[in-house]
């Protein structure tokens, strides 16, 4: 008898354990209840310009979300008093009121150069930190889902990056993603999936930087002289030089203008692969043709 309710408390226990620490969502905080009207899909509001905004706030997400402690009205101190048209701009500014840093170098990044001249294709910090593209989605860098985890810059960068239309407006390459992806760097990066120690590989933003990428061609670029790459290189290569820094041979993709040497080395490797791999065909094919001929037959 004592077995069986010994048992049953234990049972009991067992449920109680699980639902408080398992099932129980988190709960983004929402102390002045906000959530009850911006929870509804459908919330919006017509600004002065006649534009159309959606003022729903996604509670999954927000649960989600890095910033799930902070209630609403540390991020939105006057709510109902901002009239102003919401902007990839406005959105930086709000982000920067507490990362102070990373608004400051992003301000003078070509990405946010380019939003200051009053242009929406380039990044701000949601268009890197959410998978839903809001602000209120944004999740810790360290979260294997984020967009500005190790392992999935590379695609956060090509999100734009390899939008054509976008690129060539600019006179951008738009095939980095490529390029990088051939490279060892990229290689290995995709066959290390969630191993930690192999992710230290190189990607977008160790040649790049983070908040503060530069146009290429600026001297102040990490990439803007081999005196700068070098350095990239030497985070990983102990002792590269700038030799060592011009065996990166570029985004483009080797033709005969850019890079004759390696165009030929890649033409030759691609000769030499087809040509035994046809040769093998055919001395496949020969055997068993002769094979079947000369089968004994019954
Ligand atoms: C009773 C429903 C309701 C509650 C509660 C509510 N809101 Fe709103 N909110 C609205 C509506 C409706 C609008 C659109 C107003 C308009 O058309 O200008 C809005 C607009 C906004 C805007 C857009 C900026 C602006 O000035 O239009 C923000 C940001 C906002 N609310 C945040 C909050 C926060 C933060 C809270 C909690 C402190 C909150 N809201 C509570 C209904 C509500
Ligand atoms: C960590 C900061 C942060 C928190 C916490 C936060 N928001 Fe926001 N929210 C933002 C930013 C940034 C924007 C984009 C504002 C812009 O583009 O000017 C935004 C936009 C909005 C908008 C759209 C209107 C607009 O101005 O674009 C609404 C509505 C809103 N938030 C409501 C809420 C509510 C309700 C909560 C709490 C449940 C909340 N927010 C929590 C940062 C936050
Ligand atoms: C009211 C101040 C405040 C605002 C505004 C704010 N944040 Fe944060 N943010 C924080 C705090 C505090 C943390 C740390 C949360 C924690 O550790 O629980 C944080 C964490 C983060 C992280 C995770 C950092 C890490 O180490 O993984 C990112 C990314 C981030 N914020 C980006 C943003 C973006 C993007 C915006 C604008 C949409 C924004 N923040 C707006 C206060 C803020
Ligand atoms: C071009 C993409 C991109 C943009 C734009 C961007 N971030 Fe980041 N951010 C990243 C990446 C990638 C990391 C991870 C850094 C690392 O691995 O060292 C990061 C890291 C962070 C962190 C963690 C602490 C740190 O500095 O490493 C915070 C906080 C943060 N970003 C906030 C912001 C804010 C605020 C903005 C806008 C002003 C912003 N980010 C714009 C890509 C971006
Ligand atoms: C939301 C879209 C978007 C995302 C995400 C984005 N970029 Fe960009 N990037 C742009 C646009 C648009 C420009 C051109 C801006 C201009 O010149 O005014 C640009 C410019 C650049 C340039 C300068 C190119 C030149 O002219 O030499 C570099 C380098 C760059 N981005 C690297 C990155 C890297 C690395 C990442 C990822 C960590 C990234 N970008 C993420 C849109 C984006
Ligand atoms: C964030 C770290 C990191 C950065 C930055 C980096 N690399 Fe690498 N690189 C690696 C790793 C790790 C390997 C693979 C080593 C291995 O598997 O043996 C590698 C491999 C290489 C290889 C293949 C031959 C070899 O040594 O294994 C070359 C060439 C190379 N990198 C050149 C460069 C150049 C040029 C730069 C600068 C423009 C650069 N790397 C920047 C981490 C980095
Ligand atoms: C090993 C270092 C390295 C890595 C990794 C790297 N880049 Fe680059 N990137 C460079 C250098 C050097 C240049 C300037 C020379 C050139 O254009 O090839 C450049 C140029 C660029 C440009 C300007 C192209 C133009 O039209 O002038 C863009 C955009 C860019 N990189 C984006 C990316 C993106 C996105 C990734 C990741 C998918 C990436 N880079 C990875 C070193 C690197």
């Amino acid at each position: 008898m004592k077995l069986l309710l010994g048992l049953a408390l234990a049972a009991i226990l067992l449920v109680i354990g699980y639902f408080t620490f398992f099932t129980s969502p988190v709960l983004a905080l929402d102390e002045k209840g906000c959530l009850q009207c911006h929870n509804k899909p459908d919330i919006k509001k017509t600004t002065q310009q006649g534009q159309v905004i959606s003022l729903f706030v996604n509670e999954k997400e927000l649960d989600a979300s890095a910033h799930r402690f902070i209630d609403c009205d540390q991020c939105h101190s006057k709510p109902h008093d901002t009239p102003a048209v919401p902007t990839k701009i406005t959105s930086a500014e709000k982000c920067g009121a507490c990362h102070q840093y990373e608004r400051k170098l992003h301000r003078e990044s070509i990405h946010g150069q380019s939003l200051i001249r009053g242009e929406e294709g380039a990044a701000n910090c949601v268009d890197c930190h959410s998978n839903a593209l809001t602000p209120h989605s944004v999740v810790r860098v360290l979260s294997p889902e984020s967009p500005a985890y190790r392992r999935n810059i590379a695609d956060t960068c090509d999100r734009c990056h390899g939008n054509e239309k976008l690129m060539t407006s600019y006179g951008i390459l738009e095939k980095t993603y490529e390029s990088y992806m051939r490279s060892y760097h990229g290689k290995v990066q995709t066959l290390a999936k969630d191993d930690l120690r192999k992710l230290n590989m190189a990607t977008c933003t160790n040649c790049h930087g983070v908040h503060d990428i530069k146009k290429a061609k600026d001297p102040t670029s990490k990439v803007g002289s081999l005196a700068n790459l070098k350095e990239a290189c030497a985070q990983c290569h102990a002792g590269a030089d700038e030799n060592f820094a011009r065996s990166f041979i570029g985004h483009e993709e080797a033709s005969l203008k850019s890079n004759p040497a390696i165009y030929y080395i890649e033409r030759g490797f691609l000769l030499l692969t087809a040509s035994v791999v046809a040769g093998g065909l055919i001395v496949t094919t020969l055997a068993f043709v002769h094979y079947t001929w000369r089968r004994p037959k019954k």
